[in-house]
């Protein structure tokens, strides 16, 4: 995951959003921020300096004067105004009581909405607020909006404020609730809204951790690779017509048993593998799909070629240290529906016989949970192998074979000893394929 993660947590008071933001920051390694805070901040503030908390024209300038420091202790965002931490106090009854009229302040809100986007340098963040997926980070991927009834909702600040001891506030917690989530979602600025886009999980009937798992479950989800986002079609398109044109010319390509790869739903195509033609030799013809391969990442390293290959859907292998990423990646794309090539020798033949098969490949295609077609590839060794240096003119023929289904995989059962079987009976198939053809036995 390079991209920074930004999670943004949204709800009414005590909708539990707190708790679970705070537990996936640690989950997650970000940074848990409380943005509701800063709202108290600015409400604590005045009323230490004795201004009308009611008053934008009298607020403002006093806070535009304020100076502001932020910093990450024990994984959370904490700040002083004017060097000093207001802590404990935020939570104070005065500050609950006239935090909603501060929050309803449209200059109060740009300037809570302005450090809360800075606070993005720090790192990647787990913000639970009101705005937070409408107004702060509208762009972020991960928005959830966490809600309860109201019953719920008073019965778990209710419990929090008996367990601090503030048996006062307890008495009165239905009553200042309904007034807070009123003022909340009635304001004219950003008012409490579901999100567009965000993921609504009602927690009234769960616990923290089901909640939790609800939200890194979906976190996940949304960071599998989905084919779509990896291919350009015109670009891939575009790449097919060259390199098949290019075959035909230099190798006259034969292409058989097309009719054998499905149109639609997770496909593995495994091939032997004898030349850099190969990968073309399957892509470029195989019309009716887009096809993820596989290629070192030092290719990715070129600028033209790695620019290239990331926009036609190839996935990136590290191959001396046996690449987990790859390897995910390729499930997540199989699962989603997706097809993907592999050569389940791993590097290509050095003398043009099959070799066996890579532990890995077994394992691939059982996760993948998708059918295999397997492909042999003839001539591409006689026309630009290890050991030749470049092309040479001589024909080449691909032939899709049969064919074999997740049932038949899946009988070969699972663990180590089945992932190996499972590479067998691929390179097997493959081998049938090369022995039918030899004999004459293929034709279109
Ligand atoms: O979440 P909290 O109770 O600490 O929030 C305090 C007040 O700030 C509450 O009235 C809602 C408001 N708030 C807001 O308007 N926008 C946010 N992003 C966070 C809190």
């Amino acid at each position: 995951m390079s991209k920074q993660r930004i999670i943004a947590i949204d709800g009414p008071a005590a909708s539990g959003k707190s708790t679970v933001a705070r537990e996936v920051a640690n989950r997650l390694n970000c940074i848990y921020v409380d943005s509701g805070a800063l709202y108290r901040g600015i409400t604590w503030k005045m009323l230490c300096d004795g201004v009308n908390t009611k008053n934008p024209l009298l607020v403002l300038p006093v806070l535009l004067k304020s100076k502001w420091k932020f910093e990450v202790r024990d994984g959370a965002v904490v700040f002083s105004i004017d060097g000093v931490e207001p802590g404990e106090a935020l939570r104070s009854k005065e500050v609950c009581e006239a935090v909603s009229d501060i929050a309803a302040m449209p200059g109060i809100r740009k300037f809570v909405v302005n450090r809360l986007r800075k606070l993005k340098k720090l790192g990647p963040l787990s913000m639970e607020g009101r705005d937070i997926a409408s107004v702060v980070f509208p762009k972020t991927p991960y928005k959830f909006y966490l809600d309860a009834n109201p019953e719920e909702r008073a019965k778990r600040r209710h419990a929090e404020l008996m367990a601090k001891g503030d048996l006062e506030q307890a008495a009165e917690v239905m009553e200042s609730l309904q007034q807070r989530d009123e003022k909340d979602s009635t304001r004219k600025a950003a008012p409490l809204k579901v999100a567009d886009g965000a993921y609504v999980i009602d927690t009234s009937r769960y616990d923290v951790a089901d909640v939790v798992r609800t939200v890194l479950d979906r976190i996940a989800d949304l960071e599998k690779p989905r084919s779509e986002a990896m291919i350009n079609p015109r670009l891939y398109r575009a790449t097919c017509d060259v390199l098949g044109l290019w075959l035909k010319v230099c190798t006259r390509i034969r292409v058989l048993g097309l009719r054998n790869v499905p149109k639609t739903g997770g496909l593995i195509i495994a091939s032997n593998h004898a030349s850099y033609l190969d990968p073309p030799a399957i892509g470029a013809f195989c019309r009716m799909r887009s096809v993820h391969f596989m290629a070192r990442d030092t290719l990715f390293r070129k600028p033209l070629l790695g620019w290239h290959l990331r926009r036609v859907g190839v996935i990136s292998l590290d191959r001396e240290r046996g690449d987990v990423r790859a390897m995910k990646t390729a499930i997540h794309l199989l699962q989603g529906g997706a097809a993907v090539s592999l050569f389940p020798e791993g590097t290509r033949t050095m003398d043009g016989n099959l070799q066996p098969p890579k532990p890995g490949v077994g394992f691939l295609v059982a996760k993948g949970r998708a059918p295999v077609v397997p492909v042999y590839i003839h001539g591409s060794y006689e026309a630009w192998s290890k050991h030749s240096g470049g092309l040479k003119r001589k024909p080449v023929t691909v032939i899709f074979g049969q064919l074999i289904t997740r049932e038949e995989i899946q009988q070969l059962g699972s663990g180590r000893d089945a992932y190996a079987r499972i590479g067998e009976l691929i390179m097997a198939r493959i081998a049938e394929l090369k022995e039918q053809f030899e004999k004459g036995l293929i034709h279109e």
